[in-house]
């Protein structure tokens, strides 16, 4: 994935790894990325990006 960038500036999680975590742990939604990853969890300004990262990863 040549496009990795920050999604979650509170925690400095990457884009890569929210894909991966999705695609190997077969999360669903927001909450279950905020669990596998913790992104999302504190300020929650980065859960509408989880949200499209979701959508382009499971279609
Ligand atoms: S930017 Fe992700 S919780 Fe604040």
């Amino acid at each position: 994935m040549n496009e990795d960038i920050e999604i979650c500036q509170c925690n400095a999680i990457l884009k890569s790894e929210i894909v991966k975590a999705i695609k190997e742990k077969g999360l669903k939604t927001a909450d279950e990325v905020g669990e596998a990853t913790t992104a999302g969890t504190v300020c929650g300004g980065c859960i509408p990006d989880i949200e499209e990262i979701l959508k382009e990863v499971n279609g």
